[in-house]
């Protein structure tokens, strides 16, 4: 079914020049972008995307790292996106993440694992509100 994720490529990725190779991984599979932006998010935006974890030993160093460059949330859309998009993410630790995913072919250090991605419809949903406004969700025609 069509549906959307929310996927945010992390400073490491835009420090490495990891960007264009990524979108492209998503283009190329045949998922359509729906909206991004470029940006240093806030602390505060930050702790409420990882609010869930905000009980964890590593939570403050998360929100340190997160805003310590610029991110690029996007928003994609297409057949089993949010499930797909975490099959080419890979596993949250890159180490147990397989070569051929993103994680396992670009990191070997769980806080810097390059990308997130919504591990649901619901969260995909929250994730998207919360990073950005309705008008900058984009309506046009892939023909795909
Ligand atoms: P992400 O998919 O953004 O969701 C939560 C993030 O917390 C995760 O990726 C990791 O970057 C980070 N994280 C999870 N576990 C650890 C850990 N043990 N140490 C440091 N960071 C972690």
């Amino acid at each position: 079914q069509r549906e959307r994720t929310f996927l945010m490529l992390k400073p490491d990725a835009v420090q490495r020049g990891l960007v264009g190779d990524i979108i492209a991984r998503f283009e190329k599979r045949g998922y359509k972008l729906v909206a991004l932006k470029f940006m240093n998010a806030s602390e505060d935006l930050l702790k409420r995307h990882y609010a869930d974890l905000s009980s964890k030993s590593f939570f403050n160093g998360l929100i340190k790292y997160m805003s310590s460059g610029p991110v690029v949330p996007m928003v994609w859309e297409g057949k089993d996106v949010v499930k797909q998009g975490r099959s080419m993410l890979g596993e949250t630790n890159p180490l147990a993440s397989l070569p051929g995913s993103i994680r396992g072919d670009y990191s070997i250090d769980i806080g810097r694992n390059v990308c997130h991605g919504s591990d649901s419809t619901e969260s995909a949903k929250h994730e998207i509100s919360m990073w950005f406004t309705e008008k900058e969700l984009v309506n046009w025609d892939s023909h795909m």
